[in-house]
């Protein structure tokens, strides 16, 4: 009985066991042979990616099924449905809250870099932001205004690739914070977006990125074949970056000193049938985790790289 009962957690250890060997082994892998891609000099490791895909690919990836928007059976477009999907997605990703600090930017202007449905987006407006949207998605992006109407909120939306995002935005106008989400690596050229991002903020402004991390158990299932990048089969591009690289893609245009700050976080935990259902119900391995253990292991192999950065001297 009582050795049945430590079952779970000698597997969890093994668990963790093996992939700090995984993790020394990639570290090693990436030292002897690290890719270089595109016009950047910066070395990504690719979680996906289809050969020569294009912006044109990631646009159509996306339009056909938006992010998100399956997280409510309600009718797509009602307050209902907006509900529904904002309440999955802070259940499913309560670190968004924590990191965005939604509340914080109240009377700032706050541009979202691939706003997809708006599921941040009003989360600033209603924290009293000057919020702009702007995402290559023109069907994410018509759901992301229709929200903003639903609530009667406020704010400005344009279309485009955020690779040449100065020619969309309105000139001369610069922002306190720019805040992307798990964006900027499912475009080919993510060095392009720093660059014109950079561009676009006051200089005492706030960069705020999600970006996936390659040293995460995550990256590590997909590389079993056990996971994949998106919930939805097909997705163009998902780059993967660690510390080091996300220093070379903000360097120069951002201060990599001790004003950047990187936390990682987020291993979903989450069975996927009875999750589409909307039900959260833990992988047995996950469920037989102390907390702990678990919080441990988000924070050294998340999937998702939160940095805050400041504005280099232009
Ligand atoms: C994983 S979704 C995240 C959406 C949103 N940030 C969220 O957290 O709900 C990725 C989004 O990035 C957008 N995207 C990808 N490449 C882009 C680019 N070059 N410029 C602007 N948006 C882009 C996609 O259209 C898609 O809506």
């Amino acid at each position: 009985m009582q050795a049945n009962a430590n079952v779970p957690a000698f597997a969890a250890v093994l668990a963790i066991g093996g992939l700090t060997f995984l993790l020394a082994l990639r570290r090693w892998q990436k030292k002897s042979s690290a890719p270089t891609t595109g016009t950047s000099s910066v070395t990504k490791v690719t979680a996906h990616a289809l050969p020569g895909a294009t912006v044109t690919d990631v646009q159509n990836f996306w339009d056909s099924r938006p992010c998100n928007v399956k997280h409510s059976q309600k009718e797509i477009g009602s307050k209902e449905y907006f509900d529904e999907v904002e309440k999955k997605r802070l259940a499913a990703e309560p670190h968004i809250g924590r990191w965005a600090q939604f509340d914080k930017w109240g009377g700032k202007e706050v541009l979202e870099v691939g706003c997809g449905i708006g599921t941040e987006g009003v989360l600033f407006a209603r924290g009293g932001a000057k919020y702009t949207g702007f995402e290559l998605s023109t069907k994410s992006l018509d759901i992301c205004k229709q929200r903003f109407s639903v609530f009667g909120l406020g704010g400005e939306f344009f279309d485009g690739s955020a690779e040449t995002l100065t020619t969309h935005l309105p000139p001369g106008k610069a922002y306190d914070l720019v805040y992307s989400f798990g964006v900027i690596h499912h475009t080919p050229n993510p060095k392009a977006c720093i660059q014109q991002i950079r561009k676009v903020m006051k200089p005492d402004g706030e960069l705020r990125i999600m970006l996936y991390a390659a040293e995460s158990w995550k990256t590590y299932m997909i590389e079993i074949g056990l996971d994949q990048p998106e919930a939805q089969y097909g997705c163009p591009i998902a780059f993967t970056f660690t510390r080091d690289e996300i220093k070379e893609l903000l360097h120069p245009e951002f201060r990599v000193d001790e004003s950047l700050e990187i936390k990682q976080f987020h291993i979903f935990p989450y069975q996927i049938g009875p999750y589409k259902k909307g039900l959260f119900v833990k992988e047995p391995w996950f469920e037989a985790m102390p907390k702990q253990m678990f919080d441990q292991l988000q924070e050294k192999l998340g999937w998702h790289l939160l940095i805050t950065a400041k504005p280099a001297a232009m």
